[in-house]
């Protein structure tokens, strides 16, 4: 098994992993930094760190379906995080407890590049009654 660095434009395979996932999309457009988890040369597993100055997020955390549940995201992200300081994602609340485990806190604070993503999602989340995105802060 083994981790590699890149930038999501020099990995056609990881544009269309985000694509196909129907995830956020602004990390391709933002070249963001991915970390990618490889078993005998198959793409396993995704992450990125996008980079807005003071606030980094995590995002695009992602493990193609066949190897779900096996421990491999927990790889990835021990690995990733242990290199950045204060990290910020958002996510959906049902997954929550699986970001405490890598010592992310729900949090209130609302760094303006998530927020202007979530907030939008959160007004129409509240009207129409479905679940709210949280944000999240390691460190
Ligand atoms: C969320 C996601 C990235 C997790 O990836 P994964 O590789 O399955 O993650 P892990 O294997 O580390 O852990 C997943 C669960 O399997 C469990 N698990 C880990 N290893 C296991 C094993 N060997 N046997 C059984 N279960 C195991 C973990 O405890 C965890 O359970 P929990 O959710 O109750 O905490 C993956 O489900 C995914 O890609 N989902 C779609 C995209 C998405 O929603 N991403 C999140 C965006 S914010």
């Amino acid at each position: 098994m083994k981790i590699e660095e890149s930038r999501i434009l020099c990995q056609p395979k990881v544009v269309w992993i985000i694509i196909s996932e129907w995830m956020d999309t602004l990390a391709i457009f933002m070249n963001a930094k991915v970390y990618m988890l490889f078993n005998k040369n198959n793409l396993i597993s995704i992450c990125c760190i996008k980079n807005f100055g003071k606030v980094k997020e995590l995002g695009v955390v992602i493990t193609t379906e066949k190897f779900r549940k096996r421990g491999y995201m927990a790889k990835l992200l021990k690995n990733v995080i242990k290199k950045y300081g204060r990290l910020y994602l958002i996510c959906m609340p049902h997954l929550e407890h699986y970001y405490e485990k890598f010592g992310f806190k729900k949090t209130k604070s609302r760094p303006w590049p998530l927020q202007i993503r979530a907030g939008p999602y959160n007004f129409f989340a509240k009207i129409f009654g479905w679940d709210q995105i949280i944000y999240m802060k390691r460190k």
